[in-house]
């Protein structure tokens, strides 16, 4: 049958009509399928992309994870901080409830562990993996709570995406006014208002903040390293940290040579995402445009 046909000039409609409803119907059965199936691909490769899932969760179980971080701590910190953590006189502090987010901070800044004749515990390429670091956290907080670390949804441990548990995912300018604002008030005392760093009394320094993670800055306020003061959540609301740390990044706009940590993968992830997003609405409104020929 032609199209002039099928348009209605034969005597025989009815049959033309419902021939031409099977194939509408079979396309657009076709067009759905085939959009299920594009869909499901985009997801299936945006879950495999995410860093987050890059970030294998392969958490142990906690007692498991726990001595592993005992080992560690008997071979590199118990000579300073003591068999039971106790801390040991012109070594080490004690370490009993200090909690996870401290230690986190301090080993995955390098800090940890540190070199006997080292005046300030400094920014260091991490001796640690990941896994290593958390099993240290582990240990230390099973020997009495503190601050924790702030996980993502899916157990990994948020680095850039701290953002992500109370902003919408953007950073809206408010908030890096009010962190802007927030951080003059607390923080440049010591750290320059561009977050620059600078020296302190007797030889010791508050360092340049561009290197840290949000993680980092987070537990860094929640804990006080060395000569920096607490920041408790009474002192500043975690929302208000939220805001300093949004402040702190868009303060560091342009790339660092350290922009190729793990937090380097933050836009590059974000950028795929709406690529995929836009590459599945670009097919849906194809196929749309299509079945309506
Ligand atoms: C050479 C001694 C030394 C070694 C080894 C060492 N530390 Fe420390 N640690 C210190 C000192 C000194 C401080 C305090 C830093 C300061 O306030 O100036 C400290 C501070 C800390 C803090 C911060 C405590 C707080 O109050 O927030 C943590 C956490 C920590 N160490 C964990 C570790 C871990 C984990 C290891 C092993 C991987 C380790 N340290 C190895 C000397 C050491
Ligand atoms: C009294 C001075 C002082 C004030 C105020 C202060 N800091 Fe610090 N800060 C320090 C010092 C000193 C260190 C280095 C500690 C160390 O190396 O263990 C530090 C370290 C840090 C680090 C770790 C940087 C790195 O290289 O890993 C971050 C992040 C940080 N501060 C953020 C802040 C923020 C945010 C505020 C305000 C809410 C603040 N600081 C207020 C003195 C200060």
């Amino acid at each position: 049958m032609n199209a002039a046909q099928a348009a209605g000039e034969t005597p025989d409609t009815a049959a033309a009509t419902k021939t031409r409803r099977g194939r509408k119907v079979k396309r657009t059965l076709a067009g759905a399928f085939a959009l299920t199936i594009g869909l499901t691909g985009a997801g299936v490769l945006a879950s495999a992309l995410s860093p987050d899932a890059q970030v294998a969760t392969a958490q142990k179980d906690d007692a498991a994870l726990v001595q592993e971080g005992k080992d560690i701590y008997d071979t590199a910190c118990i000579t300073c901080h003591g068999a039971n953590l106790q801390g040991i006189q012109d070594r080490g502090p004690s370490l009993v409830g200090i909690g996870a987010g401290s230690v986190y901070f301090q080993v995955h800044s390098g800090r940890m562990p540190m070199m006997s004749n080292d005046a300030q515990a400094e920014r260091k390429t991490p001796r640690y993996t990941e896994q290593q670091t958390l099993a240290l956290a582990a240990f230390v907080a099973a020997n009495g709570g503190g601050p924790d670390i702030v996980y993502n949804e899916d157990g990994s441990v948020a680095q850039e995406s701290l953002r992500g548990a109370n902003y919408d995912g953007n950073i809206q300018a408010e908030d890096v006014a009010k962190g802007s604002e927030l951080f003059r008030m607390n923080c440049a005392s010591c750290h320059n208002f561009t977050g620059q760093g600078g020296a302190l009394s007797s030889g010791k320094y508050a360092p340049p903040l561009a290197p840290a993670s949000e993680q980092e800055i987070y537990q860094a306020m929640l804990t006080g390293p060395q000569n920096m003061p607490k920041f408790s959540d009474r002192q500043l609301t975690a929302d208000e940290k939220k805001d300093i740390i949004a402040y702190i990044k868009s303060a560091k706009e342009t790339p660092s040579p350290a922009g190729w940590d793990l937090g380097g993968l933050g836009p590059v992830s974000e950028g795929l995402a709406m690529w995929i997003i836009g590459i599945t609405a670009l097919c849906a409104a194809a196929m749309w445009i299509g079945s309506r020929h």
